[in-house]
């Protein structure tokens, strides 16, 4: 046997191998994309509205809507196809529109939105197969990712269906690291329901990790589907409540996708809206933007309300009175101001008046604070457009499963 020749290693040599040592252990660990989730992000989904009945047309026509309604100049950016847009893999492992539904292939639909100023998001499933049962990444990670970055895709919303015996952390880092390893910039939504707590791990694998089970349009109910449940705006507030600490620029508490337009009554619309905004949950609408009424469409194109969302200080608001069936929630702003929330979860209507000087505005976790009785603040209401300043008491009145939303400007 002949010994491989190995010339001696010289000095410089020595430590360009160690460089590149590191460098590998870099690549090993690497990180997601900064930058695309500096505020929660907005957008359409096709779930909740449509589930697997989906094509490239009605995706062409949301995106014709969407420019054309004002939603994209509101904020919503991403245009995001949910399950079931999947074929099959081919000869050589690559993943596959359905021919049937998306003809065109989905290169040429993120061309189509592009040209539009909008984004296109894609979904896939860290398992074998997806919920809608069709084919998973699990296996096909890298391939995945690097297909999704050739077609121009970006936004990936991955979720948790045949998983068992997967590790969620290491699951959702292979496919950040995919992504990454992928080069395009590419929103990375993480869907695990909250089931291993992703708040604990996810800051830096995803831009948004689900805190709960679906939701459904509903004020308050929990609907059990057997082996799952989903959940209504109230159920999905009050499990997101305790989460406010792990939100953050770039690292948010998803609620879920909006079911504004979906069956609500406007009130309880106007109040699911705002309870996303204040807690700065992503703003993913789920309803056909085809076709909505003029309230919805007014509850979704809501400037004021969107900005107290899209506020660079992207703290989630905290819940500072609760009162039997009424609630306060406050929200401090980067502008030195907050946003605030009354709430009436019941089925009665109340009538409050509201002594600002009894409830200084505090939040322990961004240590923002404001004393009522030492500054007074002006403030306007964003649904009905009243105004008025914190030296007054304020008189609340709220009809059942409504919400009052008000912005307090620092003096
Ligand atoms: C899961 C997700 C939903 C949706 C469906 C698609 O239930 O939580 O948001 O993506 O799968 O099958």
């Amino acid at each position: 046997m002949s010994k491989p020749v190995s010339k001696p290693v010289n000095k410089p040599a020595r430590k360009l191998a160690a460089a590149a040592l590191l460098m590998g252990a870099a690549t090993a660990h690497a990180q997601k994309y900064e930058g695309l989730a500096d505020t929660p992000q907005m957008g359409w989904n096709s779930w909740n509205k449509f589930a697997c009945d989906i094509s490239e047309q009605l995706i062409r026509d949301t995106a014709d809507a969407m420019v054309k309604n004002g939603m994209r100049d509101a904020g919503y950016t991403y245009l995001n196809i949910d399950d079931c847009w999947h074929g099959q893999r081919d000869a050589n492992g690559n993943i596959q529109a359905d021919p049937e539904r998306f003809p065109s292939g989905i290169k040429a639909l993120a061309d189509y939105v592009h040209a539009r100023g909008l984004k296109l998001g894609i979904y896939s499933d860290a398992g074998a197969k997806t919920c809608g049962g069709r084919p998973g990444s699990r296996g096909y990670e890298y391939q995945d990712a690097r297909t999704y970055a050739a077609w121009g895709v970006d936004y990936l919303k991955y979720d948790w269906c045949e998983t068992k015996g997967l590790n969620s952390e290491g699951a959702y880092t292979t496919m950040r690291d995919a992504l990454r390893a992928a080069g395009r910039p590419i929103l990375f939504s993480i869907c695990e329901w909250g089931d291993t707590k992703p708040w604990d791990w996810a800051r830096d694998v995803g831009h948004s990790w689900r805190t709960t089970g679906d939701i459904t349009a509903c004020w308050d109910c929990e609907l059990s589907h057997g082996s799952w449940s989903s959940f209504g705006v109230l159920k999905i507030m009050d499990k997101t409540a305790a989460l406010r600490k792990y939100a953050g620029p770039g690292h948010w508490n998803d609620m879920d996708m909006l079911e504004v337009g979906n069956g609500l009554t406007p009130d309880e619309e106007r109040a699911h809206f705002s309870i996303w905004a204040m807690m700065a949950s992503p703003l993913i609408s789920g309803n056909d933007l085809r076709s909505m009424s003029p309230t919805t469409l007014k509850i979704l194109t809501n400037r004021d309300v969107i900005a107290i969302n899209q506020d660079k200080l992207g703290v989630q608001a905290l819940r500072r009175m609760a009162q039997g069936d009424l609630e306060m929630w406050i929200k401090p702003l980067a502008d030195g101001g907050w946003g605030v929330l009354f709430l009436n979860r019941g089925e009665r209507t109340i009538d409050y008046r509201h002594d600002w000087q009894k409830y200084p505005l505090a939040d322990d976790i961004s240590k923002h604070e404001a004393d009522l009785k030492k500054k007074t603040f002006r403030w306007s209401e964003l649904w009905q457009g009243r105004g008025g300043d914190t030296s007054k008491a304020l008189d609340v009145k709220l009809a059942p499963h409504s919400a009052m939303m008000l912005r307090l400007k620092a003096p």
